[in-house]
């Protein structure tokens, strides 16, 4: 028998009900709905409230939901793949957590951490066990409680984030559709420009770090910006090139969301028009490990199987990529 590929046969996605908008953020810091709407593109995000609840409680209700949809039992699942920067602690991973909350009892289990193009990787990790025949049903969630780590008093970030979990099933087929070719990449000298200082064993927590502010994110907006708006588009064409694909192939950029400038760039470089690319973000805002497949579910009834679509996505590490994905599945 051929070598299977990897398609997404199920997408499920879970957000928060709190809906903070650009209107109450501009009471609370020195900005407004002009600037965020016209700079960033963002109208509001939604915020996890509840003491005690972390990105775990996010994802589980997007597996869970993911399973009742495709229809699959927890003890099917062989492996389980989160994507994230904000886990519940250090140990154990919030893969497990979710894994434990879901009825997930016959899978391993583990994170990624790749910021904004934490779901590029982990759904290229996940593909590449399902090409090697051995399994066949791995979970890949992409999930951040960005509002944990983002800083109310500070207009140049605050905007910018909000919560998610988003999740994708993944399974094996032997015909041309799924994960067709992926260009991941990394420049670890980049770190410095998108970062979250304290709390690792660098610089564990101490008063002074609380009181430093380091628990929080640090961006240099402007150099992150013009990297991300140059390597998205370069990643996202160079994987077009590589295969052959014109824009008139193209059915969507499904891209990540952290500026629609950024967005527009990245599709413009394509060739593609408008509507062809894939916008939320005036809703969710930066969900980073979520934002790709939360606004591929919200696509999910427009799609058809053989779409041609290229996944491509910048962000902290600095990390950044493109995949190429043949939608599995017509609207159900
Ligand atoms: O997902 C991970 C990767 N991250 C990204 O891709 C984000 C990349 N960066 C960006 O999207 C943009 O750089 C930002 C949205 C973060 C900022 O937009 P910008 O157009 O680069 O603004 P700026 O930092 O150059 O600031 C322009 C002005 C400044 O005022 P002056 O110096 O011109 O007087 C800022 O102080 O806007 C001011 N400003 C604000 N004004 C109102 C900064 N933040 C705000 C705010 N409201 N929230």
């Amino acid at each position: 028998m051929n070598k299977p590929r990897a398609a997404i046969t199920g997408i499920h996605a879970w957000v928060p009900e709190y809906r903070l908008d650009n209107f109450e953020l501009s009471r609370m810091v020195d900005t407004s709905d002009e600037w965020i709407t016209q700079r960033v593109g963002i109208k509001e995000r939604r915020i996890l409230k509840g003491e005690g609840l972390g990105t775990s409680f996010m994802a589980e209700k997007a597996v869970t939901g993911l399973l009742e949809k495709t229809s699959t039992s927890p003890d099917e699942i062989e492996i389980l793949i989160c994507a994230t920067i904000t886990p519940d602690m250090f140990f154990p991973s919030t893969a497990n957590l979710i894994s434990d909350k879901a009825g997930i009892k016959n899978a391993f289990s583990f994170d990624i951490s790749a910021a904004c193009s934490g779901f590029l990787y982990a759904l290229h990790i996940g593909a590449s066990f399902i090409e090697t025949g051995r399994y066949k049903k791995v979970i890949v969630v992409g999930a951040d409680k960005m509002s944990s780590i983002t800083d109310y008093t500070d207009r140049t970030t605050c905007p910018l984030f909000g919560d998610a979990a988003a999740a994708v099933l993944l399974e094996p087929v032997y015909e041309e559709v799924g994960v067709m070719d992926q260009i991941l990449k990394a420049d670890g000298a980049g770190g410095k420009y998108l970062y979250l200082k304290a709390g690792g064993s660098a610089w564990p927590a101490s008063h002074q770090t609380v009181e430093a502010k380091e628990h929080f994110i640090y961006q240099e907006g402007q150099t992150v910006f013009k990297f991300a708006v140059t390597h998205m588009a370069d990643v996202a064409v160079e994987i077009m090139e590589k295969n052959d694909l014109k824009p008139e192939d193209i059915a969507y950029l499904v891209p990540h969301q952290a500026n629609l400038r950024i967005i527009e760039a990245t599709g413009r470089r394509m060739g593609l028009p408008p509507e062809k690319v894939m916008v939320n973000i005036q809703k969710y805002g930066n969900t980073t490990a979520a934002t790709i497949p939360l606004v591929l579910w919200e696509y999910e009834n427009k799609l058809k199987k053989g779409d041609n679509l290229i996944l491509a996505a910048f962000g902290g590490g600095f990390t950044w990529g493109a995949i190429w994905l043949k939608w599995a599945y017509n609207p159900k």
